[in-house]
């Protein structure tokens, strides 16, 4: 690998070019090819390279162009989400370190080929990672070092809910959107699994799934723009799970987690509430706090040094954040904290509730991670039933 590491993006529409924007904060990193076959985004997305100062990338149409005409060391797939495996896998058996927008895929039994791929890639000194920017937010760090540390006594139960609204011309937008063989899912599968990223990096590994569907506030989808689940966890807790984008205007992406010794409430992004055993201040580590929230002085354990003085929300800050992870990663030969294997557990969830929904009846975590249900074609829950 040369000194300046050299990137390729495929995919030139919205969350391509936030990676663009993400990448250009590393000095060491140019990008100098993006990859899709609509020339014009390609065209247009080197274009906004160039007039920000930046060299304008070589434009190609398939990674085998890219590959041939370029020196390459990573590639990130910013693509729909059904084609990510197949991609992702052409690029591992090119030798370059991958970066995988979320969800890994659509389809387990894919996700389980690129697990494999990777690991084989892994053992040649390839880096591979998937997206969770939210699991490097202070407030998710604070919230899982606080988890390991035991600092919320004995986990009880979580709620997490993303209620967001996304229009009819969202879904129009694109014409993957919205499909299960594309987009692989709706409300939870897109916009939710964020959530239920963080809901495992939390409370474990899960036992039992229950979920219910529907699609209540949208035409000319497949998928379900409503779904709710409960989760049994290993550790003895339980949970529920909401998603939708049926929540006109748009409320929060929300996680609460609550024990016997504490609690927390992550309000998009934000830590809004944190009460845990042995507070910043509490010297005598005197167990139960009698405080309340004692979020401001928590988020203090974590000050970032790279962000001093900006406002994260002028640039991608949680992408930033995961490519410095990402980045080190490659450089020091280490893994990185986001791996394939953790995007198959939130996949697995995903895919469990919409097994659950199909069948109306709960469904073990290991079976669905195991294939059990690989064959079974999903549906949407009472709206189909009730629409003809
Ligand atoms: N991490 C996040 O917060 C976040 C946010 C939005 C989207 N995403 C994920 O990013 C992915 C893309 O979403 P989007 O909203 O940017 O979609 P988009 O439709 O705006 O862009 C997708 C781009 O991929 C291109 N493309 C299609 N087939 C291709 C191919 N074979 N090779 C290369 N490029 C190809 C399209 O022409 C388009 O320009 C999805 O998996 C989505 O779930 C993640």
């Amino acid at each position: 690998m040369s000194t300046t590491l050299k990137v390729v993006i495929a995919g030139c529409g919205v969350i391509g070019r936030t990676h663009a924007t993400a990448l250009q904060e590393f000095p060491g990193v140019s990008i100098v090819g993006l990859v899709d076959p609509v020339a014009a985004a390609a065209e247009s997305m080197a274009e906004a390279l160039e007039d920000g100062g930046r060299p304008r990338p070589e434009v190609f149409r398939s990674f085998a162009d890219a590959f041939a005409a370029l020196q390459v060391d990573l590639v990130t797939l910013a693509t729909p989400s059904g084609l990510h495996v197949q991609q992702g896998l052409e690029v591992l058996a090119a030798g370059k370190h991958l970066v995988i927008e979320k969800p890994l895929d659509v389809d387990l039994v894919r996700a389980r080929e690129i697990e494999a791929a990777a690991a084989e890639a892994i053992s040649r000194g390839q880096v591979v990672s998937v997206i969770s920017q939210h699991r490097f937010d202070p407030a998710s760090v604070a919230v899982a070092h606080a988890v390991a540390g035991a600092r919320f006594g004995r986990l009880t139960s979580a709620i997490a809910s993303v209620a967001w609204w996304r229009s009819q011309d969202y879904y129009d937008s694109a014409g993957w959107r919205g499909t299960w063989s594309m987009d692989g899912g709706g409300a939870l599968m897109n916009q939710g699994v964020h959530t239920v990223d963080l809901l495992l990096w939390f409370m474990g590994r899960p036992i039992a799934i229950s979920a219910h569907t529907a699609r209540l506030a949208h035409d000319r989808i497949e998928v379900e723009d409503t779904a709710v689940a409960t989760l049994t966890f290993e550790n003895g807790s339980l949970a529920l799970l909401h998603a939708t984008t049926a929540a006109y205007p748009g409320l929060a992406a929300r996680v609460q987690l609550m024990g016997s010794a504490g609690s927390a409430v992550l309000d998009n992004d934000q830590l809004e509430y944190f009460h845990a055993k042995d507070a910043v201040g509490d010297p005598g580590h005197s167990g139960l706090q009698t405080r309340g929230n004692q979020a401001a002085t928590e988020l203090r354990r974590y000050p970032e040094e790279p962000f001093a003085g900006r406002d994260p929300h002028s640039f991608p800050a949680g992408h930033v954040r995961q490519y410095a992870d990402i980045l080190s990663a490659i450089r020091e030969g280490h893994q990185p904290a986001v791996t394939v294997t953790h995007a198959i557990h939130a996949l697995a969830v995903v895919r469990a509730v919409y097994v659950s929904a199909t069948l109306n009846q709960p469904v073990l975590f290991e079976d669905v991670l195991a294939g059990k249900y690989d064959d079974l074609e999903v549906f949407t829950g009472p709206a189909a039933h009730t629409s003809s």
